[in-house]
């Protein structure tokens, strides 16, 4: 990348991130993008608050120092643990100038409008459903309307999606048990948000075990990338500083040679990598 090129970056802690860079690149083609996934250091969903924080603030900065001025944190894990600290402590010393913004507000918000029982439950990591967040915002967004009644953590999941076990008896089986818990757990639950980036992957799995068709799964490409159109309509002084090349640049923390045929299935086209040290 050039100096004078300023992408969004897009981050993640491995693959899952590119379902949403997909929607991204859909949706407003006109812009350059640079994807980082954290390959080698993933998955992000078992590890601690501080563990989190200091690999995402990391890749941040490796963003940052690559000319984006704006970056998405495409992980859910990250922005349970990650996004507040990072907004409020270190971005005003970092630049006055950039942003970070990550996929659980909009995810929120879409699901609030949605639901019509006032039911929402969540599938995520351990480490989202450990840090609440998706609880805490969906009640501070609609002001105690709307509730998260059920978190159901899927510690299995990544890992499949990870090690491409789409579709196996084995991904089966996890997927069937973690479905029928949370829908055990509460059956009027309307409205299912996917809060993890790999999920998408596994939407025909988890679409057979719903237990009647009313129920929405919000999925979060689509909506994180309607949220941030609308975001740079709102701000033109970031809009102005994100150039429009229509460039997508990929950055790995493992070796290119094992993300680029894995990345190239996600994004339906060839992708070239650089492996970088963070
Ligand atoms: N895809 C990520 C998320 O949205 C993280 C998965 C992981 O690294 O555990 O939470």
């Amino acid at each position: 990348m050039t100096s004078n090129v300023h992408p969004i970056g897009v981050f993640d802690s491995g693959y899952g991130g590119l379902t949403v860079l997909r929607e991204f690149v859909k949706t407003m083609p006109q812009y350059d993008f640079l994807y980082l996934g954290d390959n080698a250091r993933t998955p992000y969903g078992t590890r601690s608050f501080d563990v989190v924080y200091e690999y995402t603030l990391q890749a941040v900065n490796e963003l940052f120092n690559r000319g984006c001025q704006l970056v998405i944190l495409a992980c859910n894990t990250a922005s349970a643990k990650a996004l507040r600290t990072i907004q409020q402590r270190d971005l005003p010393l970092i630049s006055a100038e950039k942003r970070v913004l990550g996929v659980i507000r909009p995810s929120v918000e879409y699901a609030a409008k949605y639901t019509r029982s006032g039911h929402v439950g969540v599938l995520a990591t351990s480490g989202t459903v450990a840090s609440k967040s998706y609880p805490i915002e969906l009640e501070k967004w609609s002001e105690g309307r709307v509730k998260v009644t059920t978190q159901q953590a899927c510690p299995m999941w990544v890992p499949i999606v990870e090690n491409q076990e789409i579709g196996t008896t084995g991904a089966e089986y996890f997927v069937e048990r973690d479905m029928k818990r949370l829908f055990e757990q509460d059956p009027k639950i309307d409205t299912l948000i996917l809060g993890c980036t790999h999920y998408p992957l596994l939407i025909d799995s988890i679409r057979n075990y719903l237990p009647n068709r009313k129920v929405e799964v919000v999925e979060q490409g689509k909506i994180v990338a309607e949220s941030l159109v609308d975001y740079l309509y709102r701000h033109p002084e970031i809009d102005r500083n994100c150039t429009k090349g229509g460039m997508v640049d990929y950055l790995t923390t493992e070796q290119v040679e094992l993300f680029e045929p894995r990345a190239s299935l996600f994004m339906n086209k060839e992708v070239k990598a650089r492996k970088v040290h963070l």
